[in-house]
């Protein structure tokens, strides 16, 4: 609930999104947070820093009379991809930064927590709402950390043989249960948001889509159904992929979803808890669009449209839109109608991604509490496996 005083409400929702961050990373000794194990991959620590300098930079520069940067160097190692926010350390090399410490890290998020409740308990009631915007933004955008910081330490983990375990544990999420398929009417629907509280610009504008009949299925590819298309031989049949998803079979050597190991003839995956036996009931995880739209054609089936699934969501017609695996979508990661990205850096956030990735909707078991919605667009290249995505299928009436 919030109170009365829209500041201690706003302090208190900084400090627990600063809180879950910390959570999220106490697991981690300071080795495990300095390893990048691929370029798409950020170390804990780095993910930690880089937050902290985006509070730094869009809100205390420019809002907080007198402050003082941590360091004036930080903005060039923790700047992501800002580019009108200056010069930037190159993304593959940021597991090379073994300097600043964890202790120092840790030493800058303090600085800029104070910083941060300074400015809000000392803002001018007529500057407050432009600090709330960004301060919003930020918290949002520390929520979109908190999964990288498990997603990227997974693969991280991964690449050690002896398979250790992030926590051991950390909870699988309840299997799906439904198998059938619910009916979504022609017509048109309104999707993208709109109406109270927050959104991302690439939410936006909401409209009008018509949508052809379909069917959607209520839940979930399960481990079991991906142990079929495994044992078919789904991933040695070109004519079930996309030419650009086979060359990524061929050059992968791509045979199962990430992070799964045959064993003496069991199928094992790494997960946040380390090592288990695959589930068969569970969601399939860590696939990534080639494989996903390889599924789908192999069951004579389809991927729903990032509308479709939003209709369907806001409809209440599926189970585990939220909290199990994002679902890829057969849509590309375009604007909407009418979308215009923001002026100046911030304006960077989303717009300037939009190419060459495709659209997963709903929410993973690795995502912050409170960062879900149906209007919600995540994107991703379609061979990236390293998220927690699944699938969910769509068809049409014949
Ligand atoms: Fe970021």
């Amino acid at each position: 609930m919030r109170s009365h005083d829209p500041r201690a409400a706003w302090r208190d929702a900084f400090r627990a999104v600063r809180a879950e961050t910390e959570r999220r990373a106490a697991p981690l000794n300071p080795e495990d947070q300095v390893v990048q194990s691929m370029p798409d991959a950020s170390p804990t620590k780095w993910h930690r820093a880089h937050t902290t300098w985006f509070f730094e930079q869009f809100l205390l520069v420019p809002h907080l009379p007198g402050y003082q940067v941590f360091d004036a160097s930080f903005a060039y190692l923790f700047n992501s991809y800002y580019v009108a926010a200056g010069p930037r350390h190159a993304r593959p090399r940021r597991g090379l930064l073994t300097r600043p410490d964890v202790t120092e890290v840790a030493a800058f998020r303090a600085h800029v927590d104070q910083a941060v409740e300074r400015l809000l308990a000392g803002t001018a009631q007529d500057k407050l709402a432009e600090v709330l915007r960004i301060l919003e933004i930020g918290l949002h955008h520390e929520q979109q950390h908190q999964e990288l910081i498990l997603t990227d330490i997974l693969h991280a983990l991964a690449q050690n043989p002896l398979a250790p375990a992030y926590d051991a544990t950390w909870p699988s999420p309840p299997p799906p249960t439904a198998t059938d398929f619910a009916e979504l009417p022609r017509g048109v629907h309104r999707i993208g948001w709109s109406g109270e509280g927050y959104c991302f610009d690439n939410e936006c504008p909401a409209h009008d889509v018509l949508l052809p009949p379909a069917h959607i299925a209520r839940g979930l590819v399960t481990n079991a159904q991906w142990l079929e298309f495994i044992a078919d031989g789904g991933y040695r049949t070109p004519a079930l992929w996309l030419s650009d998803g086979w060359a990524v079979v061929e050059a992968e050597g791509l045979s199962a979803p990430g992070y799964w190991q045959e064993r003496d003839g069991a199928w094992f995956m790494l997960t946040l808890a380390g090592r288990k036996p695959v589930d068969p009931a569970a969601a399939v995880c860590h696939v990534g669009y080639y494989e996903a739209d390889a599924f789908a054609r192999w069951v004579g089936k389809d991927l729903p449209t990032e509308a479709q699934w939003e209709a369907a969501a806001a409809a209440g017609l599926i189970d585990d839109a939220f909290g199990t695996v994002w679902q890829w979508t057969r849509s590309a990661y375009l604007p909407y109608p009418g979308y215009r990205a923001a002026e100046g850096a911030l304006g960077e956030y989303n717009g300037k991604f939009m190419i060459n990735q495709m659209v997963l909707r709903g929410s993973s078991h690795a995502t912050p509490p409170g960062h879900a919605r149906a209007s919600y667009r995540n994107f991703f290249p379609p061979s990236a496996r390293w998220q927690f995505t699944g699938v969910r299928l769509a068809d049409y009436p014949v």
